[in-house]
């Protein structure tokens, strides 16, 4: 029996899902689906990594305890996965007990063998990341990841003897080429590896992090989260003894993007071979999506929800977008222009056109029955066409296996767009005005329902809910997961005389002209229009007389919210009243040069003497001072 094993990364749950999440996981759902069509027996796992520093940050962040924080978000992922069709068979979360257990089995019987030292680290970490970074790994002194300064740290830990692995993992990559997939990933772990690799820091002491699994030789620890979460993929699988375990994994395929090729391409193997666990099977890197240039990112606002796209342009449209835009392995720009795009010129014209046009002629033509093929009815068209089909379906299995699925998808496209131009060629208008021609009539239509059968069984695993509307249209009574390669490559596949469901258009257009003038609507709505203030002269402004003052002492004004008493040095000693007790806390202020208005007449505020203004800018959030950007003599003219 051949099988295949799939994951994608166990997500963090310190953000809702993304587009990143769902391509990845889609990803492996069309391999998943792909290899159930070919004939293997397959496992599909996925799930959420929920340790760590990370999360308990964005636990305190959102004012939640941990537990009930990581219960919340996994369970966006878990109801994400089911609206858009992933067929898992598992979902794995780092906080279920049997995982913890073998993460605490492997560590122990790493720390037996000798494998796990106690030592004492200094060093640039990463939290974003999670993880200590060299020198040479930063780039202008950050991070590349999170563009942030790491913090030194120092502390006694643990230590897997990673470095002992460094020679073996160097040959094992070299003598299989299959092992980590595109090339240039499997390039970049070996250039990683031309330098002596450090032992990896595994442990997390308790008083500064108890959110992990605890060390099974050493309770004052919790592991380090990727320890715990690589170990996702075996648990599992319930290793050491479980059945699942000795059927899959030797053909675990990892499916992860680029950033986090080192923990997967370097610790992974390492941790496995320690722990005497062959190790998987290949690891496949895709690129990153970017909107606009840049990377998502929550921060910057700029990021995609996958339900909002499905909501709108339907679930098979946004599958079909993802795989069909991104080249495996390397980047891709998002824009919902190019996915509207992609949605009316191949699905609607191209894909839905072909239906809808085999399935009204066969009405109009067949009495909406599929027709028998006549004995001998062929000719050379329809010889060409079936070799072709031939040819989509070998260079189809083959993008598949490579993971080359937008060139699997251009392969389909070509027998999409040839029987569309069969259609023009033939006219079965004109051929069902001639009786004589009946038979030829027949021949056309079967060969145009059976290319659509084909084409149907070729886009499950990327359209699994058009394929399954197609086929029930055309009367294939089989689940989309049972659809076998056979249903795919033979050529009569369909039932004679079964009543086709003409039905409506299988996607929609969108109207770009229409979505356009909407976006420009919105973005002119979004965008605050300046108002126009009454204009001054010079002379007028000239009267007002700005200063930059030093905050010398502050204190709120009692029985006040909003005011705060200053005593400033603007070249000599003020007092002044200002509105900012809501924003600022008065040892923020001592030492801050402010602006001020000097020449204002002095006003009373709550009886106590205001000697000038200060100025603040106002925004929904509140107030900030105004202040120069370096410092100046107390008293110093704005102008
Ligand atoms: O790294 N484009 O979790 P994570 C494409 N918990 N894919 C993207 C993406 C983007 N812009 N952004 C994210 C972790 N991804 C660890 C993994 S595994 C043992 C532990 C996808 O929530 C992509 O698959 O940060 C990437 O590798 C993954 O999300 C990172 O997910």
């Amino acid at each position: 029996m051949k099988r295949f094993y799939v994951t994608t990364p166990i997500y963090y749950v310190n953000a809702a899902p993304h587009i990143g999440h769902a391509y990845t996981t889609i990803v492996a759902d069309v391999v998943n689906r792909f290899y159930k069509l070919i004939g293997y027996e397959t496992y599909f796992l996925t799930g959420t990594d929920e340790h760590g520093d990370k999360i308990t940050q964005a636990a305190r962040e959102a004012g939640m305890e941990p537990r009930a924080y990581v219960d919340k978000i996994s369970q966006l992922f878990r109801d994400l996965w089911p609206r858009l069709n992933i067929s898992n068979d598992y979902f794995i979360r780092t906080t279920d007990e049997s995982h913890k257990r073998v993460v605490q089995y492997i560590l122990q019987k790493v720390y037996d063998a000798g494998d796990i030292y106690f030592g004492s680290y200094r060093g640039l970490y990463c939290v974003g990341c999670e993880r200590f970074y060299t020198e040479r790994e930063l780039v202008n002194g950050k991070c590349p990841d999170h563009d942030k300064e790491p913090v030194v740290r120092e502390e006694e830990n643990y230590f897997f003897r990673m470095s002992k692995y460094q020679d073996w993992l160097v040959e094992y990559i070299k003598n299989h080429p299959e092992f980590i997939q595109p090339e240039r990933y499997r390039n970049e772990v070996l250039a990683f590896l031309r330098d002596p690799l450090e032992d990896l820091c595994i442990s997390r002491p308790k008083e500064r992090l108890s959110w992990g699994i605890t060390l099974p030789f050493d309770d004052r620890y919790v592991t380090y989260v990727w320890f715990d979460a690589l170990i996702n993929y075996v648990s599992a699988l319930g290793y050491p003894d479980g059945d699942l375990f000795k059927k899959f994994w030797p053909v675990a395929n990892h499916i992860i993007a680029k950033d986090i090729l080192k923990p997967h391409g370097i610790y992974w193997p390492t941790m496995l071979k320690a722990a005497g666990i062959e190790p998987y099977q290949s690891l496949h890197v895709h690129g990153y999506w970017k909107i606009e240039e840049g990377k998502m990112s929550k921060s910057k606002g700029t990021v995609v929800r996958p339900l909002d796209l499905v909501n709108i342009y339907g679930l098979d449209a946004f599958r079909y977008f993802l795989l069909r835009e991104m080249v495996f392995g390397l980047d891709a720009n998002f824009s919902e222009e190019a996915l509207i795009q992609r949605l009316n010129s191949d699905l609607a014209n191209d894909l839905g056109n072909l239906f809808s046009r085999t399935l009204a002629m066969v009405q109009k033509f067949c009495n909406g029955r599929v027709p028998s093929m006549p004995e001998g009815g062929e000719e050379p068209t329809e010889t060409e066409i079936w070799e072709q089909a031939d040819r989509t379906a070998e260079e189809y299995e083959k993008s598949m296996r490579e993971f080359a699925f937008h060139k699997a998808l251009i392969a389909i496209w070509e027998l999409i767009n040839r029987a569309n131009k069969y259609v023009d060629e033939m006219a079965p208008w004109e051929l069902a005005k001639d009786e004589t021609r009946r038979k030829r009539l027949a021949v056309v239509m079967r060969t145009l329902l059976e290319i659509n059968r084909m084409v149907a069984v070729l886009i499950a695993p990327f359209m699994p809910g058009t394929a399954e509307e197609m086929l029930i249209r055309l009367g294939i009574d089989k689940k989309v997961l049972e659809l076998r390669w056979e249903d795919a490559r033979k050529r009569l596949g369909l039932k004679e005389g079964y009543e086709v469901e003409k039905g409506k258009a299988l996607f929609p257009r969108v109207n770009m002209e229409e979505w356009k003038k909407k976006m420009e609507k919105e973005q002119k709505e979004d965008r605050p229009v300046e108002k126009v203030d009454e204009l001054i002269s010079i002379e007028e402004f000239q009267r007002i007389k700005l200063k930059v003052a030093t905050v010398l002492e502050a204190e709120r004004v009692p029985k006040s919210k909003k005011l705060m008493k200053l005593i400033v040095d603007v070249g000599g000693k003020r007092q002044i009243v200002a509105g900012i007790a809501q924003y600022y806390e008065p040892e923020d202020l001592v030492g801050k040069q402010v602006v001020i208005v000097s020449n204002l007449k002095p006003a009373k505020l709550m009886g106590i003497e205001s000697q000038g203004m200060m100025l603040a800018a106002e925004s929904p959030e509140g107030l900030a001072m105004v202040t120069c950007d370096k410092p100046v003599p107390a008293g110093s003219e704005v102008r």
